[in-house]
């Protein structure tokens, strides 16, 4: 494993969709390691494959609850809504408020492209969709309503 160089917002590389994995293989499974590895050492809760300059659709999440790792991830419900701070390792020292669902199903394959589904809510809910976003190009701060000084914030950093 391995800990990988974070693309920082800038690089027009977390602007572009992101291609569907089509290879279950070992190279697969050492990126995973890899971005979880990277995750772990940014003290984030979640990493998609762009942010380590990897244009296909895999992130991998973890709030506290053990690793996910999301393979071709689709969104296929959404429900409810909630508001919180939110920020991105590449974007660092930058923080919003946020409006997102409370509720998200999403349906996956996981390493081995195998199917999976996951029902979602609260902050793995807001993960799933900060980091199912990045895979379309989208950064956390087209969702920001409020601005906040990361003072304000009792996590000093997440995702
Ligand atoms: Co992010």
């Amino acid at each position: 494993m391995a800990i990988r160089n974070i693309v920082k917002e800038g690089d027009p590389i977390l602007n572009k969709v992101c291609r569907p994995v089509e290879k279950f293989d070992e190279k697969l499974a050492a990126l995973l390691d890899d971005m979880y590895e990277t995750m772990l050492n940014g003290e984030g809760v979640g990493l998609a494959a762009p942010q380590v300059g990897i244009l296909r659709r895999i992130f991998v999440i973890d709030i506290g609850e053990g690793k996910i790792e999301c393979v071709n991830p689709k969104i296929i419900k959404t429900k409810g809504r909630q508001e919180g701070s939110e920020g991105c390792l590449s974007c660092p020292g930058e923080y919003g408020i946020t409006e997102r669902p409370m509720y998200v199903t999403v349906s996956a394959q996981n390493r081995f492209g195998d199917q999976f589904t996951i029902n979602a809510e609260g902050l793995l809910a807001k993960a799933i969709c900060h980091e199912n976003d990045h895979l379309d190009g989208i950064l956390f701060k087209e969702h920001v309503i409020r601005t906040i000084n990361p003072d304000e914030l009792k996590v000093p950093s997440r995702k």
